[in-house]
């Protein structure tokens, strides 16, 4: 019932935000107002990035007003995709996992196990060349990607232990609203449950499912730490999160204003970058605090477990395969192999 409530309140707010939103697009003094949709707390890197975002363009042009929606105000991650595309709103911030089914491009990040570690992830996302001809190829999707943001290593986490894959027998699992995510979870062994990112607490909590899998905050931030107690690092993904932007919107800016847009694109992930390796740091050791136990787990035992997936999804989608032969070659490259 209470929750019944909380919902049509949310539904509520949202109605009024979207109607507001849609409206009108400028502000008295005739600002384009610029909107930004998220699902993270106040407190996130990802929002700490964006006001770096809206602090550059605000300081270098006084065209715009940038206004940032966080904590899903406008809605989950899919509907504030939904809002980019048709241009309710101009960005938004969101997982790679949640763009695949906009754009089958971004099914590559789902892949299990592609990087071999996070500096090879990171160097990979640094490359600009082949970040551009996935960022720019999106067209059709009605929206394109001006900047990745670090979402850390994903794992495991759940109310009792996972030490092995065999634990995951059976258990619910919750993924992303994602195809590749739900392949991932069957063969790992266990019942994928899609949902979207603010329902988990409370699914976790009633028991409708067992875990998910998700970086660090999602136990801090989130506060998922409260109602699942073991988190095991067997590293199955590291899945960045994109600020998309409405095509048009982009495509139609005058050069100056191109520019300007990119270099906050910049700001923003480096100060999210900055801010994610200090505050994951301190998210483990709150999340101990909160009772959260850490367990070290064979990662190998996983991998073998999804590892068949990675030709089947290239078999699926061939216009991943220049994309993934990159990414194998930047792991070669790290393991001092041929490039
Ligand atoms: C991470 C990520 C979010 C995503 C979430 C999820 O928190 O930063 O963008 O929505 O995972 O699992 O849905």
């Amino acid at each position: 019932m209470l929750k019944g409530i909380k919902r049509v309140i949310t539904l509520g707010i949202c109605s009024v935000l979207l109607f507001s939103v849609t409206g009108c697009k400028t502000v008295g003094g005739g600002k384009r107002i610029v909107r930004i949709a998220h699902s993270q707390s106040e407190t996130h890197p990802d929002h700490m990035g964006l006001l770096a975002f809206e602090e550059y363009v605000e300081s270098h042009s006084d065209k715009y007003d940038v206004q940032i929606y966080p904590n899903e105000l406008l809605g989950a991650s899919v509907k504030a995709i939904e809002l980019v595309q048709t241009g309710a709103v101009d960005f938004a911030v969101c997982s790679t996992g949640n763009l695949e089914t906009f754009d089958d491009i971004y099914q590559v990040f789902s892949i299990p196990y592609l990087f071999d570690s996070t500096d090879v992830y990171h160097s990979v996302m640094e490359d600009d060349e082949l970040m551009d001809s996935i960022y720019k190829s999106t067209e059709a999707a009605g929206f394109e990607t001006v900047t990745w943001l670090d979402a850390g290593v994903r794992n495991f986490y759940a109310t009792t232990p996972i030490t092995t894959p065999e634990d995951l027998k059976g258990k619910k699992i919750r993924v992303q609203q994602s195809p590749t995510n739900v392949k991932m979870m069957k063969a790992f062994g266990a019942s994928a449950t899609p949902m979207s990112f603010g329902e988990v607490y409370t699914a976790i909590q009633q028991h409708v499912i067992d875990g998910a899998e998700n970086n660090e905050f999602a136990l801090t931030n989130n506060k998922h730490g409260e109602v699942a107690k073991y988190y095991s690092y067997n590293q199955h993904q590291m899945v960045p999160d994109m600020l998309i932007g409405n095509y048009k919107f982009l495509n139609n800016l005058d050069p100056e204003d191109k520019k300007l847009f990119e270099e906050a694109a910049k700001e923003c992930n480096k100060i999210e970058r900055e801010e994610w390796d200090k505050q994951v740091v301190e998210a483990k050791e709150i999340a101990k605090d909160m009772g959260v136990q850490f367990i070290d787990v064979d990662v190998n035992a996983f991998k073998e477990k999804v590892l068949p997936l990675h030709e089947q999804i290239l078999e699926e989608n061939p216009k991943l395969k220049p994309i993934y032969d990159k990414i194998q070659e930047a792991n070669n490259k790290a393991k001092g192999g041929q490039q």
